[in-house]
C-alpha cells in the first residue's frame, strides 16, 4: 500500500524539538489525562514519542509507545535521551519504544490503564479494524484517549490530494506543500482564530503541514460515528473536544464501563 514516511517527518521534527514544545505537550496531555499517577500508558503509533515521555513525567509507572513506522521508533528513543536531561520525572528505564501495527490483534498480551492514540487510526488503511483491535487493549475502567479527523464534505478531496502527494516526486510534492500552506495559514487564522505559528500539543506549523499533506492512508470520521461505535461497546464518552476547523481532529476521552 502507498504510504506517508511519517517517521521521516518524526525525526526532522524531534531534531527542532525545543524545550517549550516539550511542556505544552506534557500539558496538553494533562489536560485530557489529568491523573496518570501509579498509571499504565499505551501509546499507539507514537510517532516522535514526545507523549510517551510526557506520561512518564506526569507519573505514568509504566509506558509503551509503537509505531508502524521504525523511522518514528528511532526518533522516539532520540528523543527520550534528550528529554531526560530537561525533565528529571522522566523515568527512562520504565519507558519503552517497538516497532508494530495496532492493526495487528496479537501486538500485545496486555491491557493498559490508558490508551492515547492521537490522530494515528485514521492512517492505518483500516481505521474501523483498528477501533476494534484498540477497544481490546484498554483495562477495567481504563481510559481510551482517540483523535480522529472530522468527516466534512471536502475531504474526499483532501483524501485525493494526499493521494497524489505519496504518488509523486519530490518536486511535485514540494509544490503541494507550499500550496496548502497558502491555504492552510489564512483558513486556521480566520476560521479557528487562532495564529497559526502558536504552536499546540508542542507541535510545529511545517511539521504539521507536510503530515497533513502526506497523511495518507487517509480516513475520517464525524463526532457520531465515533461515539456510537465505542458506546456501542461499553464505553462512556467522558470528554470531547471537537475540531475548531473543518477536517481537523476531533479529541475523545471515553471510559470503559
Ligand atoms: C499523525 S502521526 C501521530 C503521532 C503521535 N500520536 C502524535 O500525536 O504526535 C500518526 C502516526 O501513526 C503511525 N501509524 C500509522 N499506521 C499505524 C499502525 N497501523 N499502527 C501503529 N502506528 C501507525 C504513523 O507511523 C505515525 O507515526
Amino acid at each position: 500500500m502507498d504510504r506517508f514516511a511519517f517517521g521521516k517527518n518524526w525525526d526532522d521534527f524531534s531534531a527542532r524539538l525545543q524545550y517549550e514544545d516539550y511542556i505544552a505537550a506534557r500539558e496538553s496531555l494533562k489536560k485530557l489525562v489529568p491523573d496518570l499517577q501509579g498509571k499504565t500508558f499505551l501509546d499507539v503509533g507514537c510517532g516522535s514519542g514526545l507523549f510517551s515521555i510526557a506520561a512518564s513525567a506526569l507519573g505514568a509507572r509504566k509506558v509503551l509507545g509503537f509505531d508502524f513506522d521504525r523511522d518514528s521508533v528511532a526518533a522516539s528513543e532520540k528523543l527520550i535521551e534528550i528529554i531526560s536531561r530537561w525533565d528529571g520525572d522522566v523515568k527512562k528505564d520504565t519507558i519503552e519504544f517497538n516497532v508494530g501495527s495496532i492493526l495487528n490483534e496479537n501486538i500485545s498480551l496486555e491491557q493498559y490503564d490508558v490508551i492515547y492514540s492521537w490522530g494515528v487510526l485514521h492512517h492505518t488503511g483500516d481505521m474501523y479494524a483498528a477501533f476494534e483491535c484498540i477497544k481490546n487493549l484498554v483495562a477495567e475502567k481504563g481510559t481510551l484517549v482517540l483523535a480522529i479527523y472530522n468527516k466534512h464534505f471536502t475531504s474526499p478531496v483532501w483524501k485525493l490530494i494526499k493521494y497524489t502527494y505519496v504518488k509523486s516526486p519530490n518536486f511535485i510534492k514540494k509544490i503541494l506543500i507550499f500550496l496548502v500552506m497558502l491555504i492552510k495559514f489564512p483558513a486556521v487564522l480566520i476560521v479557528s482564530q487562532r495564529n497559526p505559528f502558536k504552536k499546540r500539543r508542542g507541535m510545529h506549523f511545517y511539521t504539521d503541514i507536510v503530515d497533513w499533506v502526506g497523511g495518507y492512508p487517509y480516513e475520517y470520521a464525524s463526532v457520531s460515528e465515533v461515539t456510537d461505535f465505542f458506546q456501542a461497546r461499553g464505553f462512556k464518552l467522558a470528554k470531547l473536544n471537537k475540531t475548531k476547523g473543518f477536517t481537523g481532529c476531533n479529541e475523545f476521552v471515553f471510559e470503559k464501563v
